[in-house]
């Protein structure tokens, strides 16, 4: 059995001082939960958010980072940085990346590839548009972009990695996508995995789903039968809500 994830994606939200407060009271609504919890938020919370979850089963993630190890990339952050403050995870190729920052199928793969080389497990996002998933396209984008961000990574580091179904049409729109739909997407990306990696590695790998996800309908989500967990942007905000998600 695949255990559930369940990640926050803050986005641009939040100070230091506002991440603080959250925990505190976040951390106690959840430390019975069995599913791993984990905390995307801004760069310059992450060192506290660490310091603050360390003992507890919440772990901490980037929402980005460079593929270079280092150099002259002015206002960019490498992997190493988000390692050496004890970051776990980072979010790789989110739609709002693609869409405003011009990150491509080719960049993602370069970014999980220095991801791993650096110990982090990045959270790969892939989705289709509305428009996209009205031409009858939606398979077809999601299992490409799948397969060209893991192209050449080890069974090893496939296994190592958290895809977000995340369908563009459902992000911060109120609008879920059904979790027959969901499922049946995920159902199409791990296909696609096996296709490449083989069952053993298609069957281990944790796909998400994400997308207007709230408390009101993530049990029937993470409970059917592909979705494993979710990544959970404005829901992720309020810790009580929150709490309410990761305890479907
Ligand atoms: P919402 O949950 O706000 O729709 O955002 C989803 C998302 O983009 C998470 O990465």
């Amino acid at each position: 059995m695949r255990r559930k994830v369940i990640a926050g994606n803050w986005k641009m939200n939040k100070t230091v001082d506002e991440a603080k407060e959250f925990l505190k009271e976040f951390i106690p609504l959840v430390e019975n939960t069995e599913n791993e919890v984990i905390i995307c938020a801004p760069f310059i919370a992450l060192k506290c958010l660490v310091k603050h979850t360390k003992g507890t089963n919440v772990k901490i993630g980037a929402q980005n980072m460079h593929w270079e190890e280092a150099g002259a990339y002015t206002g960019e952050i490498s992997a190493s940085m988000l390692k050496s403050i004890g970051v776990e995870y980072v979010i790789i190729g989110h739609s709002e990346r693609r869409q405003y920052f011009a990150e491509t199928d080719e960049t993602v793969n370069k970014k999980v590839k220095t991801a791993h080389a650096n110990g982090l497990k990045p959270i790969v996002c892939v989705g289709e548009t509305l428009e996209q998933r009205e031409q009858g396209l939606a398979d077809e984008i999601i299992t490409k972009q799948t397969k060209l961000a893991l192209d050449g990574l080890t069974n090893e580091q496939v296994e190592n990695t958290i895809i977000a179904y995340e369908p563009i049409w459902a992000i911060g729109t109120g609008k879920t996508a059904t979790k027959e739909d969901a499922n049946n997407s995920i159902k199409k990306i791990r296909e696609e995995i096996c296709k490449i990696y083989g069952q053993n590695v298609a069957s281990g790998v944790i796909i998400q789903y994400g997308g207007s996800v709230k408390s009101s309908n993530a049990k029937e989500l993470f409970t059917t039968s592909d979705i494993d967990g979710g990544l959970v942007g404005g829901a992720s905000l309020k810790p009580d809500e929150f709490a309410k998600i990761v305890n479907y």
